[in-house]
Formats: structure tokens, C-alpha cells, sequence
């Protein structure tokens, strides 16, 4: 006999108490995703404490579907993504899974250079921790302080120390997950080596909750550098800010921690929308800018002498054309708030496009050229508010409605011109239409446009193995076949 959606309901409401298995009444914040691009409606939004009780809920939700409810299970971190991967669609017969009671932190271990935290930990209580005992968890993005390492990891996030640390997927030793059966996998290791067959760790890694709940992670430490610094850079071209790019590699090596770019208006809308934020060089006097940050593991003179000595050698050939160093921790910090504050600045301006793409970085100015000027045959009016990881070749190549246009409207028609505008010109470089943020279901169409066939035929049968009856995130991913 079929279980109803209410028999669902009462059963999950039974395993983990009312107060954490809600139906009805206002759930907008998970069903709305950060950007308010989109609100679903799920039919409940439960926060198990452990991951007995997240294989519990998988289990209800399974035997539901089995008996012929066509029901859903969306996981959900922070719900701070960017593609629409962790709220629900508008059915009705989505679970939302949120993970953010289990907040643990199950082990730490100085020696080995690792800690085990629950998927609902707080990246930035994550940062702090390892910071308490003297050392350095470099995951670091804008959302830090409400997305969790659970979302981190099923996203494979990226962020600013790419460059030095690598994305999340470089930094996790070992994750426990519940599959769909409901079973249990402990995978949860400090080992660095373990040629053991297939890597599920790594699969399960920017899976975006399709191939089951990422309970809890073991994850890489690093020794905290002696000193960091930073310097707030103006170059004329994008082409100076590439060579700049090699040359700070160069001289710099694994010292170079960050690498962001950030063109002249995406901080004009920074000053638009924030005008307490001072800019450390005014930012009608570059076409566009670089935050670079170097960390040295000796002493804060030396990492002052070698910025200084990068600085003095890209002055002489020709690089840049104005700088600032910052004086102190308080300056630095500034600097990052600027840069971290343009995807607020841009959603203060409206709802916008995302483009979040990579190529080569040595391509990245004739990319930049390229996209602008195929995006200007199509809508001459839209706004492009380009910045991002340079150093790892990734730009967000965002795209605003134009001046006085009513966002919503530009979104929703204008969104596949200049996708496909964008998207076939990164396809011309050999890049990635989503670099970090994933594909959700926002992107899907794109990787049925853009993904090798062969490849996608490959996740499909991934999926399809793993989650027969395709119970977690139907909607997100994969398009449909
Ligand atoms: P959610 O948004 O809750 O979920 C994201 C996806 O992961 C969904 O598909 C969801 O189903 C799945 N998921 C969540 N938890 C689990 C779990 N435990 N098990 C299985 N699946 C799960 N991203 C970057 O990569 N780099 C950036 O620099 C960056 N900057 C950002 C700046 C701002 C201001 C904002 C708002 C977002 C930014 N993002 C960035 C995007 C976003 O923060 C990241 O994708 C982040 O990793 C999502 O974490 P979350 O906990 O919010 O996950
Ligand atoms: C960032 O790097 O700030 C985000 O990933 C960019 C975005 O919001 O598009
Ligand atoms: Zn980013």
C-alpha cells in the first residue's frame, strides 16, 4: 500500500520530534535560496541530530518512495549555493535534509595535521578552531560565516586560496556519508595514502547531494604562516595582470596565497552600495585590479621584502601603474572586505546573471575580450561586473540588468542569450561553464549542451547504480536523459 505524504510526515515527525521535522507554517528559509532567485515548497524541512537519524529519515523516505510516493530528498548546508542545488523544487514532495544541528567536531588531531567535524559545522567556527591551536584551515570564501563544511564539500568549493591550498576536494582526507539504502559508510580517515580501489571520498566530493548525505569529513591542517601580507594593485589591461600572475608565481612560489581580480565595475558598484568602504586606490584610475596575498612562513620582514621586491619588479616592466601595500593586519583585512563585499554590492543592484567559468589563465584577457564582445551583439544594454580567482583562471562574468531595466524581467528572459553568448565562447578556450559553484538546477541544461557525452554517460550510470530510484536531488545535476 502506497504511504501518503501526511504518513511520511508523522513518521519523520516520530523519529526526530515536531520540532525538527516541520511541515507547513513559514519554512521560506529553506525553500528560498540565498540569491531569492527561486522559492520551492517542501513537504518537510527536518534537522537530524546525528548521522543515525540522517540514515533514519533516508530510510523513511526510501521505504515511502518504494511503496509508490514520489518523493525526494533535497540535503541542505548553509543554503548559500549559487545554482539552486539545495532548496526544493515547487512539488511539494520534497524532504529538505538540513544538516546544520550536527555540529561536532569529533577529533582533532595536531600531529597528523587533521581535525573530524560534522557536516553542519560553520566553515568560519571551522577556521577559528584550527586557529585556536595554531594553525590554518585555508577553506575561505565570502559565505564563510553561514555556509557549512557539508555543503563545502559536496560543492567541492573553491574560494581565495585556491591558488596556495587547492579547492575543498584537496583538503578532505575522509567523509562519512549515509547512501541511498540508508546505510552508514564510515570513511572518516587521517590516512594521506590509501590506494584501496575506487575513491568514494572523491566521488562524493561536488556529488551536490545526488549521491547521498555527507555526515561528517575528516579534514587536512596546515601549519599557520609566520605572516601574511597583502597589496591592492591597478594594471591597464588584463593582459598586464596575467603576466603579473606569472611573474608573482615566479618569484613567489607557494608563498603567493591569493590572486583575485576585479575589473573597475564591479568596485564601482562596491561604492555604489557601500560607500563607508574606503578604496585603497581610487577605482576610476584602473581598468582593473589585483588583491595579491603573500604569505611567508619565516617572518613578517621577509614577507614584506618580497612583496615589496614582486612590487618593484613589475613597476620596472611595466605592470602596474599604481599600488598600496597594506600597513597592517587591519588594512589587509579592509582590502579583503572589498572584495568580498561585490557579490553583496551586486545582489543590492539586483537579481543579475552568474557566470562562474574558467580557462587557461594565460587566455584569460582574449576570453574577456571575446565574451564582451559577443554579449554586446546580443544585449548591447546588459551590464558586465566581472571579477574572480585569477589566479586559478576563474572569473565570475557576471552580468547586470541594464540601467533602469527591471532585474527579475532581465533574468528570466535574458538568461539563455547570454549564457549561450558566454558559455560557447569559454567552450572556444577548452573552459568550464562552472568553475566552483556547481551545476544544481540552474545549470543542468548547460552540461547537457556542454559536458562530453561519454562522460555524462558515464555519471549517469553512476547515479543510476548508486540511486536507483533516484531519491536524492532528482532535480539537480544530471538533466534528464
Ligand atoms: P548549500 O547551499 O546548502 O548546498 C549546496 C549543494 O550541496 C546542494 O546541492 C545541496 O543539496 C548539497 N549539500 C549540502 N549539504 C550536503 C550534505 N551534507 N551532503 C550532501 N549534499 C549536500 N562558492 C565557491 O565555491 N567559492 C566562492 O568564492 C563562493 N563565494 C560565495 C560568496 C557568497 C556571498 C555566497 C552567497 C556564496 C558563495 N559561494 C562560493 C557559493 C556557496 O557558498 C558554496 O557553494 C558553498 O560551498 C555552499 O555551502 P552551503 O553549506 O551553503 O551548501
Ligand atoms: C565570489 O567569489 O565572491 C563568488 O563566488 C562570486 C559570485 O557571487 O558570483
Ligand atoms: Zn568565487
Amino acid at each position: 500500500m502506497t504511504i501518503t505524504a501526511e504518513q511520511l510526515v508523522e513518521q519523520l515527525q516520530s523519529l526526530l520530534g515536531a520540532d525538527h521535522a516541520r511541515s507547513g507554517g513559514d519554512l521560506t528559509a529553506w525553500e528560498e535560496d540565498w540569491r531569492q532567485l527561486a522559492k520551492g515548497k517542501a513537504l518537510a524541512v527536518v534537522s537530524p541530530a546525528s548521522t543515525a537519524e540522517v540514515a533514519a529519515v533516508v530510510q523513511a523516505c526510501l521505504a515511502a518512495k518504494e511503496s509508490g510516493l514520489n518523493v525526494s530528498i533535497v540535503p541542505q548546508g548553509g543554503n548559500t549555493g549559487l545554482v539552486l542545488g539545495g532548496t526544493p523544487d515547487a512539488s511539494g514532495l520534497q524532504v529538505v535534509v538540513s544538516l546544520k544541528r550536527m555540529q561536532a567536531v569529533r577529533a582533532f588531531d595536531k600531529q597528523n595535521l587533521s581535525m573530524t567535524v560534522e557536516a553542519g559545522c560553520i566553515l568560519q567556527n571551522l577556521q577559528n578552531l584550527a586557529a585556536e591551536q595554531g594553525l590554518l584551515f585555508p577553506l575561505s570564501l565570502a559565505a564563510e560565516g553561514s555556509c557549512v563544511i557539508g555543503g563545502n564539500l559536496a560543492t567541492n568549493a573553491g574560494g581565495t586560496q585556491v591558488v596556495r591550498y587547492g579547492n575543498t576536494r584537496d583538503l578532505c582526507l575522509g567523509i562519512e556519508m549515509v547512501n541511498a539504502k540508508g546505510e552508514i559508510w564510515n570513511g572518516l580517515s587521517g590516512l594521506r595514502k590509501n590506494n584501496t580501489g575506487y575513491d568514494l571520498r572523491h566521488l562524493m566530493i561536488g556529488s551536490e547531494g545526488t549521491l547521498g548525505i555527507i555526515t561528517a569529513a575528516t579534514l587536512k591542517l596546515y601549519p599557520q604562516p609566520a605572516a601574511t601580507t597583502c597589496a591592492w594593485l591597478a594594471v591597464d589591461t588584463l593582459d598586464h595582470a596575467v603576466e603579473l600572475l606569472a611573474l608573482a608565481q615566479q618569484q613567489l612560489a607557494s608563498g603567493l596565497t591569493g590572486f583575485e581580480a576585479m575589473e573597475q565595475d564591479a568596485l564601482k558598484l562596491v561604492e555604489k552600495h557601500m560607500p563607508h568602504m574606503r578604496m585603497p586606490i581610487d577605482a576610476s584610475t584602473g581598468a582593473a585590479f589585483i588583491l595579491l596575498e603573500y604569505s611567508d612562513d619565516e617572518s613578517e620582514d621577509r614577507a614584506r621584502a618580497r612583496l615589496e621586491g614582486l612590487l618593484e619588479a613589475a613597476f620596472e616592466a611595466g605592470l602596474l601603474t599604481d599600488g598600496a601595500v597594506a600597513q597592517n593586519l587591519d588594512q589587509a583585512q579592509k582590502m579583503w572586505d572589498i572584495r568580498e563585499h561585490i557579490t553583496l554590492a551586486q545582489a543590492a543592484e539586483g537579481l543579475h546573471l552568474k557566470h562562474d567559468i574558467s580557462v587557461p589563465s594565460s587566455s584569460i584577457p582574449a576570453f574577456v575580450r571575446k565574451a564582451k564582445e559577443e554579449l554586446a551583439k546580443v544585449l548591447p544594454d546588459a551590464r558586465v561586473i566581472n571579477f574572480g580567482h585569477l589566479g586559478d583562471g576563474n572569473l565570475h562574468f557576471n552580468v547586470q540588468a541594464p540601467e533602469g531595466a527591471n532585474p527579475r524581467e532581465f533574468v528570466d528572459t535574458c538568461q539563455q542569450t547570454a549564457e549561450q553568448a558566454i558559455y560557447d565562447v569559454v567552450a572556444s578556450f577548452g573552459g568550464s561553464f562552472s568553475a566552483e559553484h556547481g551545476v544544481g538546477r540552474l545549470k543542468r541544461h548547460d552540461l547537457a549542451h556542454y559536458k562530453d557525452p561519454v562522460a555524462l554517460g558515464m555519471m549517469r550510470a553512476i547515479k543510476g547504480a548508486l540511486d536507483p530510484l533516484n531519491l536524492f536531488n532528482p532535480h539537480a545535476l544530471l538533466p534528464d536523459a
